[in-house]
């Protein structure tokens, strides 16, 4: 176990997450993990080795929002034992100012977590659904749907969103600056960031993001609290869904926190069906 340095490190670090996304279906990182941490130096990196072969790689980043230490890793299939990430996680323990939360993603990676006696502390449950919706929930009279403007309606989408997502440890205390950066990223389709307005005032959104041709994510849905359980939500999704099958996409994916009972009644309804469970976890102290 080594630490991370810049150079060379960046370059195989890189190809190892392009090699184990192809292997595993899906990155090994959360969407901006490494890039804060590459760009921004935002944090502890650390590189596991066999044979000076680069075998797992993990990094500890200070979450400033919600004043967290998280951790990720990515490890080799081949290398994939309780020894190697308590290799890792050894290394990580000391770069937490504190407790250490650490993301584990998907069914043989909360094996090793549980292995390396953490307690879960949240579950995300990735969903996949078929495009089109089967459904056609009409919009409600009152909102009317228009496309994201950046820079006109950044003040208004910060506010619903914050308020829909007041409390939540990641989303809700977006700011300007990471709204901006976010609309900044190669991905971005104002198109597909759909806003409910209620005349003036921004009732709810969808936000979608295409992976591919045939891949398309809900992002961000939220609903303002003083328009929810109107119906809005439901019609949102049914709409922003529809929006994807007219980009070409043919299934949609979503996350949602298990700790969420009326998001998760509400894909149920719509056909989403379970494809991963990913968990936040508190690393022990060793
Ligand atoms: C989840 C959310 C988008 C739903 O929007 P909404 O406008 O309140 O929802 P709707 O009125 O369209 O209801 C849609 C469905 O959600 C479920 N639902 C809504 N409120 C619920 C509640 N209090 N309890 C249980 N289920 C509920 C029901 O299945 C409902 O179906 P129904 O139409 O048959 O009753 C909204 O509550 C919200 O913004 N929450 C905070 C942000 C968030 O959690 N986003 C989702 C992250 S994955």
């Amino acid at each position: 176990m080594r630490p991370f340095e810049a150079g060379d490190d960046g370059e195989k670090v890189g190809q190892l997450l392009a090699e184990l996304s192809e292997i595993d279906g899906f990155p090994p990182l959360g969407e901006t993990k490494f890039v804060d941490f590459r760009e921004q130096g935002l944090g502890t990196g650390f590189i596991a080795e066999a044979d000076g072969l680069l075998i797992g790689y993990a990094h500890v980043l200070h979450h400033v929002a919600s004043d967290a230490w998280e951790l990720e890793m990515a490890v080799h299939p081949q290398h994939r034992d309780i020894q190697t990430v308590e290799g890792l996680l050894e290394a990580a323990r000391p770069h937490a100012d504190g407790r250490l939360l650490w993301w584990v993603f998907g069914s043989e990676a909360i094996s090793l977590a549980e292995q390396a006696g953490t307690e879960v502390l949240r579950e995300l449950h990735k969903l996949r659904g078929a495009l089109p919706p089967t459904d056609d929930v009409p919009l409600p009279d009152w909102v009317e749907v228009r496309e994201f403007r950046p820079g006109i309606d950044d003040d208004a989408w910060l506010e619903t969103n914050n308020a829909a997502f007041a409390g939540h440890l990641e989303n809700g205390s977006w700011t300007a600056e990471d709204l901006k950066e976010r609309v900044g990223r190669d991905w971005f389709d104002a198109e597909g960031f759909r806003l409910a307005w209620a005349d003036d005032r921004l009732a709810g959104f969808c936000w979608t993001k295409r992976h591919s041709a045939e891949v398309g994510e809900i992002y961000i849905i939220g609903v303002h609290p003083d328009y929810q359980a109107r119906g809005l939500g439901r019609a949102i999704v049914v709409e922003a869904m529809h929006y994807l099958a007219g980009a070409g996409s043919k299934t949609c994916i979503l996350y949602v926190d298990t700790s969420n009972p009326s998001a998760l009644e509400l894909y149920r309804s719509l056909g989403f069906g379970l494809e991963r469970v990913d968990r936040c976890v508190v690393v022990p102290n060793g």
